[in-house]
């Protein structure tokens, strides 16, 4: 009995002693200890290899708070797999915005992103790459596009999209989903409905889950699928080029402006893989954060009628000197005042983008301390979105605030990043889900059908859809 005792006290002194080392491994490894160059920030390193990621993921939000209480609006961590330096101050974070390459910092997404969107990927490409396929990028969703080709495209499109939905029960986070990659098909390629779209809309989904999967290449693994979608994808698109130029026909699409970029000596011309990883690029860019916003503003109107009312005259006031078949023009677009309110205060309440990561290519100074090379730097603009002084009782719903002050043009505004990253699907973003809005509010009324949950992090997500039942207006 006596020995057993002792063998038990033996076992749990020495869990004691284990995981009281492992936990200093991490401190050891990364901590201030051996440093000449700079004191890091204060925080915790956590396990080794895990550091706090599964603490972070389960607590999301509040894992960022308790730590900014207890060590400032600058800690480090490990999280996801890296050294992270996670900063909270407005200023600094956009000064990190602004630095970017040339100050040491580059993306930092996280492996499985990488891997599956190619390596031309313009949110991970750095340096003369980076120029190149964000000139291609911004030629594309440049305004005078905008007017000419895809505010007509998206036009059709949401008439199309938001037909038929009266009398029925529609689950506007599927539907929002099915519209953020079906829009994209038809600018890309005119691709309409049909045996293509479904089998790149199955690809792509596979595809998106994929980037956001450990990067464990094993058949079965969400990682693996991801990448066998994206050589289906490559091929189909690779085909779809092939025709382009068999047939010699000309298209008013994206697909139609990249072959010809460059011929006129104006931009560099982009190899078919470059073309190729900037379509998927711009699919995969646009695709979470469009649908999230979309279904959001939807529920948010649900809850706020006052905000409905004024949105729904907004558009009524639009549809009145036009017949019923007559497009939504540019300058009604931009005379959307309020609308464009409404989007930027659902992206602001609901935080569709938590932050941004970057990576260190050199030390990098940071309110005195210094970051090594190497680290992560997440750029956390959530606690921005929350901030009572630049948004007064910021839990509220109130798109009026985004018409007082030109708060859009506020230093801190960074709902779309900054710098020489920022969005460039901004305009065609909030051009698509006002046009959405457009022929939603104007067709329809609706009311939210049994209880929705909606989820805030890390994603956010209706796990079981957000149900509405949908009448005639
Ligand atoms: C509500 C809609 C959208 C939101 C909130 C949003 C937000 C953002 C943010 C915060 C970034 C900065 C990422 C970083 O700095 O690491 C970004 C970059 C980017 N976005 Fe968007 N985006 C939206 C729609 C779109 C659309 C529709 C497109 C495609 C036309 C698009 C294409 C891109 C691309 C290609 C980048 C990478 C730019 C670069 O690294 O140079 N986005 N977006």
């Amino acid at each position: 009995m006596a020995l057993l005792l002792l063998v038990l006290v033996g076992v749990v002194v020495g869990v004691v002693v284990a995981s009281s080392l492992l936990l200093r491994w991490n401190e050891v490894r990364y901590g201030n200890g051996r440093r000449k160059e700079g004191r890091l920030p204060p925080g915790t390193m956590g396990w080794p290899l895990f550091g706090e990621t599964t603490e972070f993921l389960k607590q999301g939000p509040s894992f960022m708070k308790q730590r900014r209480l207890r060590y400032g609006r600058l800690f480090r961590t490990h999280i996801l797999g890296c050294p992270t330096v996670v900063c909270m101050d407005p200023e600094l974070n956009r000064r990190m915005l602004l630095q970017g390459e040339a100050g040491g910092l580059v993306p930092g997404y996280p492996q499985s992103m990488l891997d599956i969107l190619g390596r031309n990927n313009i949110a991970a490409v750095h340096g003369p790459l980076h120029r190149v396929m964000r000139g291609a990028m911004l030629g594309l969703v440049r305004p005078a596009m905008l007017r000419t080709s895809l505010l007509p495209k998206i036009d059709a499109f949401m008439r199309d999209h938001l037909s038929g939905w009266a009398g029925s029960v529609v689950d506007v986070q599927a539907k929002t989903k099915e519209m953020a990659l079906l829009s994209a098909l038809r600018q890309i390629a005119g691709i309409t409905a049909g045996p293509l779209s479904d089998a790149l809309k199955t690809e792509l989904c596979t595809l998106v889950l994929g980037t956001i999967s450990l990067p464990i290449n094993l058949p079965g693994t969400s990682y693996y699928q991801g990448f066998q979608a994206r050589k289906k994808l490559v091929s189909m698109l690779e085909q779809m080029i092939a025709e382009r130029r068999c047939s010699g026909e000309v298209h008013d699409d994206m697909l139609d402006a990249l072959l010809r970029s460059g011929n006129d000596g104006t931009r560099e011309k982009l190899t078919d893989e470059q073309i190729i990883d900037l379509l998927i690029a711009l699919i995969y860019s646009g695709y979470e954060t469009m649908s999230t916003t979309s279904m959001m503003a939807v529920k948010y109107l649900s809850d706020h009628p006052q905000a409905l009312e004024e949105l729904r005259r907004e558009h009524l006031d639009i549809r009145k000197g036009k017949s019923p078949e007559e497009a939504i023009s540019y300058e009604d677009f931009k005379s959307m005042a309020f609308t464009r309110a409404v989007i930027f205060e659902t992206l602001r309440l609901a935080t569709v983008v938590n932050g941004l990561l970057r990576k260190t290519t050199k030390d990098v100074e940071m309110n005195g301390y210094v970051i090594p090379k190497g680290w992560r730097i997440y750029v956390y603009t959530r606690e921005i979105n929350y901030d009572p002084f630049m948004y007064p009782d910021p839990m509220t719903f109130n798109p009026w605030r985004w018409l007082e002050k030109n708060m859009e043009s506020h230093p801190h505004f960074m709902l779309f990043g900054g710098g020489g990253r920022m969005c460039p699907g901004k305009e065609v973003g909030t051009a698509e889900i006002a046009t959405f809005l457009h022929y939603f509010v104007t067709r329809y009324r609706w009311e939210e059908e049994g209880k929705n949950t909606i989820l805030k992090f890390p994603r956010v997500e209706a796990p079981n859809g957000l149900h509405i039942r949908v009448h005639d207006y």
